[in-house]
């Protein structure tokens, strides 16, 4: 049983963590969605919870169980995901780590889409809304710190460089995520943190360990301003 840290380096702050996948539903037994074990986005809330963090933990639903001793707010789709930050906040730092789903089906069926011989279904999609992009450009009450994450398959610093100007967050952490890495769904992960001092490449490690790292900036990051 864990209790709360009373006098760690992040005590008395407010973190908002985005994880896990959203779930866009077809119909009510078909969804499309994104690729995303939540273990990074759970490593982070645990990593800022050991140092003393009250953590809001906005999760889709993820392959790993949620952390004990923050605050969970479950949702499915990225415009629950969205109204449900928009609820947690404000908060002194929010990170995006949520692999949420860009388009969703632009008119759901209520009920179960029968296959009819000779004929396919055509989906038609609407975007969702930009969650990060959001937060980052706030003119009130913006958070401090304003983190997100970039997945890549290639040209990977060019394309989160471009994201962190595009967006108007501080940081990005990004990664390689390409099949051959095997980051996707595994307990490691390759990041490079880009912010207003460039891009900085982290060590391959374990995502525990990309969590305390970051941790660790987040903190030495609120000590600084
Ligand atoms: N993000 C978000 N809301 C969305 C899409 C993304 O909050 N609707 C956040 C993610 O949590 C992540 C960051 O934005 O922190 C980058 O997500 P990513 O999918 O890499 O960026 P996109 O702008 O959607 O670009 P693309 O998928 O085309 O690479
Ligand atoms: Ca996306």
């Amino acid at each position: 049983i864990r209790s709360a840290l009373t006098d760690g380096p992040l005590t008395g702050k407010h973190i908002l963590v985005t994880s896990g996948p959203t779930h866009e539903p077809i119909d009510p037994v078909r969804y499309i969605a994104n690729r995303s074990s939540g273990a990074q986005g759970t490593a982070i809330a645990v990593a800022l919870r050991d140092l003393g963090a009250d953590v809001s933990f906005v999760t889709g639903p993820a392959d790993v169980p949620a952390p004990s001793g923050v605050r969970v707010i479950p949702v499915q789709t990225a415009r629950e995901m969205q109204a449900a930050v928009e609820k947690a906040l404000p908060a002194d730092v929010a990170v995006f780590a949520a692999a949420v789903a860009d388009w969703r089906v632009a008119s759901q069926s209520g009920s179960k889409i029968k296959k009819q011989q000779g004929k396919l279904p055509v989906l038609e999609f609407s975007e969702n809304p930009d969650i990060l992009a959001g937060v980052s450009q706030m003119s009130e009450g913006r958070p401090r710190l304003v983190v997100g994450f970039a997945a890549e398959t290639d040209d990977v610093i060019a394309h989160a460089t471009a994201k962190r100007a595009r967006k108007g967050c501080d940081w990005i952490v990004a990664n390689d995520v390409s099949p051959d890495t095997g980051i996707m769904g595994g307990t490691e992960n390759a990041v490079t943190l880009i912010s207003e001092r460039g891009a900085e490449e982290w060590p391959r490690m374990g995502k525990d360990e990309v969590a305390q790292q970051l941790a660790h900036r987040i903190v030495d990051y609120l000590a600084k301003k």
